[in-house]
């Protein structure tokens, strides 16, 4: 705790002057970044097999706790500053496709850091993954996939990567199967049925007990007419699970406000019904996935949004305090810069992207809606909404307006997990949290016991900690 205050003070401390030293990153940010789904693909709306770390619930279950590594937040986020103790599996991102299908590249430091982190990985017994793909990473999965002779390319290309790196899990985020991602990237009305036969000729080459999974839409992957497809249990034999992506189901793209993670959406008006956990496991059950394949994939951020308080905020009917307005309708021409993680600048296309909005659990913090507690400031207008059981914030005087997770909707998704009898959760992105407070509430949720501290907090850590923050200060 006291060491991740520590590195997470460094954090806060970073002013967005800090966004200068974010150019270098920026193919990276982009090609990581999980947003922009519903906005460009899907119409309407984004293993556990592992010998090592398994936790065990009072029932039984054994449940993925999960998460993605970015590795483009390295200097802020090292892999040191991961609560390893915490989960069972950790995914590194990104490796991405490349022209050549017999070649998936680790670009800037992925090649040098992701070498630690496996080693980091298996000093704590977690499952080390690889994630390929993303949301700039995915141009030429079609082609990779696309022949028989380009699929077993392909699949040596993956298993080099595994024996290489030692890698206990490879995880296919394919920013979308049959599906115009992030504008140039390839496709094919065969996609999906090609990505299978390719998961077929990969899970025999590689070794007993290797997790594969994929990051997945909240709809079933794209039949050859762009839809749903009907029936999608032929993946749940050579996937160990799926992870579906249930957020940015609302996003700056979006016509009005709306919960960026809804947990249900069943329970809205039909015209605020955009997608949720309820429907997305739903949809993959009633397509033959089984849902003790399927991990909940939870977001430790959020999206902000400029709106007026004349849109934001309707007096209650008693006269008292003003309440906030659902679905608010927000100013589309200004897209609020996010916290010091935000940035702009030119996609993997060449396509000029403005600010995301995106904010991190820590940037809720630093950005002064939440106290360290992850509680509302006061002077912050807050309202937990009880369909998608997420809650938003506003400061009137700046009129920016926030949707995110805190520890109760993330409490909220575990017991779902459990009540629906999910595998799991992965949660977007690592370095996201604030003091563990996301990731402690859906653990406890889901009755896995608090892990003893690791010890990790100690002189070398925290100098490690005061290290990056005078570095990031010099840098930027
Ligand atoms: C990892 O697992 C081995 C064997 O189960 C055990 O001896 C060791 O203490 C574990 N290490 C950690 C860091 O949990
Ligand atoms: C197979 O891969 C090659 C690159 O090695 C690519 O040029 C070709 O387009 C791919 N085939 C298909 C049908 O996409
Ligand atoms: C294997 O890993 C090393 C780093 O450990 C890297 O330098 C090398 O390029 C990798 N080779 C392949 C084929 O991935
Ligand atoms: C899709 O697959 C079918 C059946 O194998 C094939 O006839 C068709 O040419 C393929 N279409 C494309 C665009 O590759
Ligand atoms: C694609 O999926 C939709 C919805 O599940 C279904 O109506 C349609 O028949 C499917 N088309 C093909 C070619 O499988
Ligand atoms: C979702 O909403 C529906 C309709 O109100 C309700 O029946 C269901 O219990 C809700 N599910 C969850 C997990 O909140
Ligand atoms: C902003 O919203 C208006 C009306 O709601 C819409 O016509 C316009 O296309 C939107 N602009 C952008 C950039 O999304
Ligand atoms: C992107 O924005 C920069 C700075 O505003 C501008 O110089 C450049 O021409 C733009 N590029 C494209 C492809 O629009
Ligand atoms: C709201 O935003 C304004 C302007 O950025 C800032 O000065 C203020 O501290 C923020 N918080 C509150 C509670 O007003
Ligand atoms: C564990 O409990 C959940 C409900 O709380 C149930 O769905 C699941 O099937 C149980 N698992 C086992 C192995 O009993």
């Amino acid at each position: 705790m006291r060491c991740s205050n520590l590195a997470l003070a460094a954090l806060l401390s970073l002013s967005s002057a800090h966004a200068s030293f974010l150019p270098s990153l920026l193919h990276h940010r982009n090609s990581g970044v999980h947003s922009g789904v519903s906005r460009r693909s899907i119409p309407h709306p984004a293993k556990r097999h592992s010998a090592r770390g398994a936790s065990t619930s009072s029932n039984g279950t054994n449940y993925v706790a999960s998460t993605w590594y970015a590795g483009w937040h390295a200097t802020d986020f090292p892999i040191e500053y991961i609560s390893w103790e915490k989960y069972t599996s950790v995914t590194y991102a990104f490796a991405v496709t490349t022209a050549d299908e017999a070649m998936v590249s680790l670009e800037g430091p992925d090649a040098t850091l992701l070498p630690q982190f496996v080693t980091m990985a298996h000093q704590n017994n977690v499952s080390a993954g690889l994630s390929i793909g993303g949301w700039g990473g995915s141009l030429y999965f079609s082609n990779a996939v696309a022949t028989a002779t380009n699929r077993t390319a392909f699949v040596k290309a993956v298993t080099n990567l595994v024996s290489n790196y030692s890698l206990d899990a490879i995880d296919f985020d394919w920013e979308y199967p049959g599906h115009q991602g992030i504008g140039c990237n390839a496709i094919s009305p065969n996609d999906t049925s090609n990505f299978l036969a390719f998961l077929q000729e990969l899970r025999p080459a590689l070794p007993p007990k290797f997790t594969l999974s994929a990051a997945v839409a909240t709809t079933p992957f794209a039949n050859s007419t762009g839809l749903p497809s009907a029936d999608v249990s032929a993946f749940s034999k050579v996937l160990d699970y799926v992870a579906i992506m249930n957020y940015d189901v609302w996003g700056p793209f979006s016509p009005t406000v709306g919960p960026n993670a809804p947990l249900n959406d069943t329970c809205a008006p039909p015209a605020a019904q955009a997608g949720s956990a309820v429907s997305a496991v739903k949809a993959w059950t009633a397509a033959g996935f089984p849902a003790s394949q399927i991990v909940l994939g939870v977001a430790s951020y959020g999206h902000s949004y400029k709106v007026p308080s004349s849109a934001a905020l309707s007096p209650s009917a008693s006269g008292g305090a003003q309440t906030l307005v659902d679905n608010a309708q927000f100013d589309n021409k200004t897209v609020p810069a996010g916290d010091a993680w935000d940035a702009a600048g030119p996609d993997v296309c060449g396509v000029n992207q403005t600010f995301s909005g995106d904010v991190d659990f820590w940037g809720m913090i630093s950005g002064g809606y939440l106290g360290e507690d992850g509680k509302a400031l006061s002077g912050i207008q807050y309202k937990f909404d009880t369909c998608s059981q997420t809650p938003f914030v506003y400061n009137a005087t700046s009129e920016i307006m926030v949707a995110y997770d805190d520890a109760t909707s993330f409490a909220a998704k575990g017991q779902f997990i459990q009540s629906t009898g999910l595998r799991g959760f992965a949660m977007w992105e690592a370095g996201g949290d604030y003091d563990d407070i996301l990731l402690d509430s859906i653990r406890t949720s889901l009755g896995m016991p608090t892990p003893p501290s690791s010890g990790s907090c100690d002189e070398t850590d925290i100098n490690i900690g005061v290290g990056v923050g005078v570095g990031v200060g010099v840098s930027a």
